[in-house]
């Protein structure tokens, strides 16, 4: 049986590669933060584990869960948005911390705990990103922070490529489209639905080829 860990499974895009994936007959691992999300993924036939990726220690469970283990696919999905700004402008610390924290710090401290158990699989590592952290397609400046963490982001994505790749994981990075979860709004352009079976499509068909690449839940390549 095909396994799947997705980290950050409580709601939104997380919640609906769980429900995907469980459809699909996979063995889903889904981390969250709160005992009423162990039970929402537990209805959906995923095991929860509880995790904080802002947490310095939040990552031990996962290392103990995964210890010898193999996985097929790991997805790094959780993120914060922080507050929005219209311009280029500094935030309170406290802001700019949360975003980083959660975003590309949490990203870092799970690399080295999940790519071990994606190696043994030679699996794939996909890390939500978004297209406001490509700084080759920029067109705007709002929530300066926000595009910044998913810049470094990127970076992470692409250096982690270099030292996985070879060793068999596929690190790939993902404009999930704008879409309709608490993060994304109501206005947003697509369903949850859309997005993340166009994202598990194009994971599916990665081949080594695709390490170290940005894409769209299309699959159309972005520029970084
Ligand atoms: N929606 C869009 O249009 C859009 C566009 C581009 C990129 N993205 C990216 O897609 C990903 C998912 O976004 P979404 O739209 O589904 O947002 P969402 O509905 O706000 O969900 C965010 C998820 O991240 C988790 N999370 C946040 N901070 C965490 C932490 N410190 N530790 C563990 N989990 C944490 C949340 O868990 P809790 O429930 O515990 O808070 C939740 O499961 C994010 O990385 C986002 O940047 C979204």
């Amino acid at each position: 049986m095909k396994s799947v860990l997705i980290i950050g499974a409580s709601r939104g895009l997380g919640l609906e590669f769980v429900r995907q994936y469980r459809r699909d007959g996979w063995l889903t691992l889904g981390t969250c933060r709160s005992p009423e999300q162990d039970a929402l993924l537990t209805s959906v036939g995923a095991t929860a584990l509880r995790l904080d990726v802002a947490d310095e220690n939040g990552f031990a469970n996962l290392a103990k869960a995964l210890d010898g283990n193999s996985i097929d696919v790991c997805i790094y999905n959780a993120g914060v948005s922080g507050t929005r700004s219209a311009n280029v402008v500094a935030p309170e610390a406290e802001d700019f911390d949360a975003v980083m924290h959660a975003n590309v710090l949490g990203a870092l401290r799970a690399i080295p705990v999940v790519a071990p158990a994606l190696a043994r699989a030679n699996g794939t590592f996909a890390f939500i990103s978004s297209r406001m952290g490509s700084i080759g397609l920029m067109s705007g400046s709002g929530s300066i922070t926000y595009r910044a963490s998913k810049a470094a982001l990127n970076a992470v994505v692409k250096a982690a490529s270099l030292e996985w790749g070879p060793k068999g994981v596929t690190c790939m990075t993902f404009h999930p489209g704008w879409v309709k979860t608490d993060m994304g709004g109501a206005e947003a352009d697509i369903e949850p639905a859309v997005s993340i079976a166009g994202v598990r499509k194009v994971i599916a068909n990665a081949t080594p080829e695709s390490n170290g690449r940005f894409f769209d839940y299309t699959g159309k390549e972005l520029a970084w």
